[in-house]
């Protein structure tokens, strides 16, 4: 029996164990933290329209994306910084992901894996996410390296040519992976990237290709015209431009410009089975974990990773039968409307049980001085 019923359970453990730098860092978005809220608030401005009397004796939630079966239509989306969550972080996940049956996003910059390290481990569920940090010639090493690999897929991010102003960081005086004196200069060279450069990697490399952190129909055509064979609809978690659209709202637009030439997936705020359903309903082939993936690591290692999957399932299976469907293909736009939400976004609301308590823990500044101690993770 694991520790944990619910999700909210596994997040109030995370925010225990979590210094409260680890937390701001991993909880928090860009500037007034619009883009992070709106993503809350554009999945709660759906509601849906379940039908009734369809035998739902059985139910199926899975799905294949990448050419792999996937037990739930979800993924673990890239973290950078993985090993400051947990120290064995990026090793967890990687494990976590393919005893529980899906894939995993691996940021270049987790902190403690090489890609050939984790190919290694699970070849058949890793995608590998790079950012620039060199020239021509490291890029061209790397992307013989990922040429070489025999992954599911190679993933560009796209959204972070220039790495935005979050605030909490700056207030806690907290410097990020990557974020170090002397890493900066690095990041120079992920300003300079142009679609020209997608087309290089396409003709280097076989593996296919992910576009991440595309938000508009005008960027998503040129996704699949530059030869993306998953166009990832993101907006770094709220993390990056302020003030955009939550990912949600963005959704059919992508879905329609992109036309079935390739597959289309999205993350930003997804926390409940019910989130999940939404995006299949209006396209989404899966949905990325941000945030959720690294308080479960937090609250509970590989075992909190995979239970907060399990509880996903669960979720999902049940609201599945509850809206008439057995398997994922019979989702259509139908099955969803626009609605009013009914309540604030905010960083927890998914979860109001453990919101007072954790707002109360954080007034009280007595988390703060144990965490500051047990400041491991
Ligand atoms: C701690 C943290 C680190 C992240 N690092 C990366 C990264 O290295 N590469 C990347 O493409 N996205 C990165 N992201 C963005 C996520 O991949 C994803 O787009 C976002 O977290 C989704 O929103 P959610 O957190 O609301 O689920 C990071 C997000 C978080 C929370």
């Amino acid at each position: 029996m694991s520790e944990f019923e619910t999700v909210q359970e596994i997040i109030l453990k995370a925010y225990r164990n979590m210094s409260r730098e680890i937390w701001d860092h991993v909880s928090g978005g860009t500037e007034s933290e619009t883009t992070l809220l709106r993503n809350r608030q554009a999945l709660d401005s759906l509601g849906f329209r379940p039908r009734v009397l369809r035998d739902v004796s059985r139910v199926d939630p899975s799905t294949t994306l990448l050419g792999k079966r996937l037990r739930i239509p979800v993924f673990l989306a890239p973290l950078g910084g993985l090993s400051r969550i947990h120290p064995e972080g990026p090793l967890l996940a990687l494990n976590g992901a393919s005893r529980f049956g899906t894939l995993i996003f691996l940021s270049s910059v987790n902190g403690s894996m090489e890609l050939e390290e984790a190919a290694e481990l699970t070849k058949d569920s890793l995608v590998f996410q790079l950012y620039i940090r060199g020239d021509r010639t490291w890029v061209d090493a790397y992307l013989e390296r990922v040429a070489g690999a025999e992954i599911r897929g190679f993933c560009l991010t796209v959204d972070i040519a220039i790495y935005s102003r979050r605030e909490r960081d700056l207030v806690n005086r907290y410097r990020p992976p990557g974020r170090e004196t002397g890493e900066r200069e690095g990041f120079r060279y992920q300003s300079t990237m142009t679609w020209d450069f997608v087309d290089r990697v396409r003709e280097r490399v076989a593996v296919p290709l992910i576009i991440k952190g595309v938000a508009t129909a005008e960027d998503a055509e040129l996704a699949v015209k530059h030869g993306a064979d998953v166009v990832y609809v993101s907006n770094h978690g709220g993390r990056q431009l302020d003030h955009c659209f939550g990912s949600m709202d963005v959704l059919p637009e992508v879905v329609e410009a992109v036309g079935g030439r390739a597959e289309v997936v999205i993350d930003g705020g997804f926390v409940r089975g019910t989130d999940v359903l939404k995006a299949v309903a209006l396209g989404a082939k899966a949905v990325g974990l941000g945030k959720l993936q690294a308080w479960a690591l937090a609250a509970g290692g590989e075992t909190g990773l995979i239970t907060m999957l399990e509880i996903l399932e669960e979720e999902i299976s049940v609201s599945m039968g509850l809206l008439g469907i057995r398997t994922l293909d019979e989702l259509a736009p139908s099955f969803v409307g626009q609605v009013a939400p009914v309540r604030y976004p905010a960083e927890l609301s998914p979860f109001p049980s453990i919101e007072a308590t954790i707002s109360k823990e954080r007034r009280e500044g007595l988390s703060l001085g144990l965490r500051k101690r047990d400041n491991r993770r």
